[in-house]
């Protein structure tokens, strides 16, 4: 076991392409943070975000954790798995209830009970609330109050963002993490756990979006005032341009998989006509001639304009579009793909950047905190470090008044101070 002076934290991110694992430590009196082992393994057994093969999941996450356990030289008891996709969807709402105590101090149970109210709006049958996210407090009509625990006050309302999925969705995504033997803490939406990791406190004041472009679609989160307001998502992922290049190639999708990864670009601006792919040069046996490198590339922009400007129409659906100061941050697998942030800008007519793991953290590859396949599974192992502290600090009074929060009952971030 990691020393007792370490808290450790484990962050599981079940995607369409991959289940990848990281493992981070915390120095409990410096705050260093450490990345001590990571894995990543095909994912066979999820489509669109569910899982379509329970047997194929649960040996994709159990291959992910025992390579990661065997990096870290720790065995895996807990860790946070995220969730994503269509099913996964968000709408604010306000939570009031009456300050309980006699004297009117706002104490942890009514802060507690808001959030427990901000849940009760009217759901679809078969949805479950996933996490609560308390944007600010409103005490007795004053706005914007982060943290209104020892506040005086009658009335105490929440302005909270309530993520929720599919329930069978969401129940076998469990299903499987626990078959594999690991505790499972929370359940994160994977935009928000990559947002956690690629974005800084003054990018989410001044508002920005995250879009996390995966293999299977792209998840945003849109952020102002610190908090997320909207969190959507557009079916179109890097995997829908490998289909692309296959049909455009007349290849296998294999094939097409190593052109995009290693002849691809976003844009055609950087590309000199005659430069050409050489198809032997990938795979002999497979292909043979040579085709224009810009026409592969003018396949790969025409989707990725496609995709970006759902992007946009979503900023659009929630008054954003254009407005977003601190601009766009990309991230997932599939922002790896070259100069997609000119792409991105030219779209969505705002500041864009692929993003990078914004807190200081040692790891033992230090390639991953460039890679932004890992930004939700690092950003997992944040939102637990963050988790715990607050754990550390609620102590003894959360056994006794209860949690409130996710799917899983566990407290949410109301106390999480960053
Ligand atoms: N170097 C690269 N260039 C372009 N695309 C890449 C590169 N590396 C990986 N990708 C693409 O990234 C996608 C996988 O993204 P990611 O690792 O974020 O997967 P995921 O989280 O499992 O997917 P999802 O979020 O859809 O569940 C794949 O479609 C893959 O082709
Ligand atoms: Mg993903």
């Amino acid at each position: 076991m990691a020393s007792q002076k370490k808290q450790t934290s484990v962050g599981i991110d079940i995607g369409n392409t991959f289940v990848t694992t990281v493992v981070m430590t915390q120095d409990k009196e410096t705050g260093d943070l450490n990345i001590i082992g990571h894995a990543q393994s095909l994912s066979t057994g999820m489509r669109k975000g569910m899982v379509v093969d329970i047997d194929e999941t649960v040996s994709a996450i159990s291959q992910s954790l025992e390579e990661a356990e065997r990096m870290a030289g720790v065995p895996i008891e807990r860790a946070l798995v995220s969730i994503g996709g269509q099913q996964v969807s968000s709408s604010n709402s306000r939570g009031v209830v009456a300050v309980s105590h006699e004297n009117g101090t706002i104490v942890k149970e009514d802060i507690d009970r808001v959030i427990e109210a901000a849940k009760a709006f009217s759901m679809p049958a078969n949805r479950e609330v996933v996490h609560v996210i308390p944007r600010s407090f409103i005490v007795d009509g004053q706005e914007g109050i982060r943290d209104p625990l020892g506040m005086k006050g009658i009335r105490l309302e929440v302005d909270a963002h309530v993520i929720t999925a599919s329930s069978p969705v969401v129940k076998n995504i469990l299903k499987c993490a626990y078959q594999t033997g690991v505790d499972i803490e929370e359940m994160i939406s994977s935009s928000l756990a990559a947002s956690r990791a690629v974005t800084t406190r003054k990018q989410k004041e001044i508002g920005v979006v995250v879009v996390d472009i995966g293999g299977g679609g792209t998840n945003i989160a849109v952020f102002e005032e610190g908090e997320v307001f909207y969190t959507g998502f557009v079916p179109i992922g890097s995997s829908h341009i490998t289909n692309d290049i296959a049909i455009g190639l007349k290849a296998s999708i294999e094939f097409a998989e190593k052109v995009k990864v290693e002849y691809g670009a976003a844009t055609t601006n950087h590309i000199a006509e005659r430069d050409s792919i050489n198809l032997s040069e990938i795979d002999p046996e497979i292909e043979k001639g040579s085709v224009s490198r810009k026409y592969i590339v003018e396949i790969i922009n025409a989707r990725l304009e496609e995709l970006f400007q759902m992007v946009k129409d979503e900023l659009r659906r929630v008054g954003r579009d254009g407005l977003l100061p601190a601009g766009a941050i990309i991230t997932g697998g599939g922002a790896k793909i070259e100069d997609i942030a000119e792409v991105a800008r030219e779209t969505l007519r705002l500041p864009a950047q692929v993003g990078k793991v914004v807190e200081p953290i040692i790891s033992i590859d230090t390639g991953i905190l460039d890679d932004p396949s890992y930004s939700t599974s690092i950003g997992l192992c944040l939102w637990g470090l963050d988790l715990y502290r607050d754990q550390a600090l609620m102590g003894g009074i959360m056994n006794s008044i209860g949690r409130v929060g996710g799917v899983l009952g566990k407290l949410s971030r109301v106390f999480r101070k960053k």
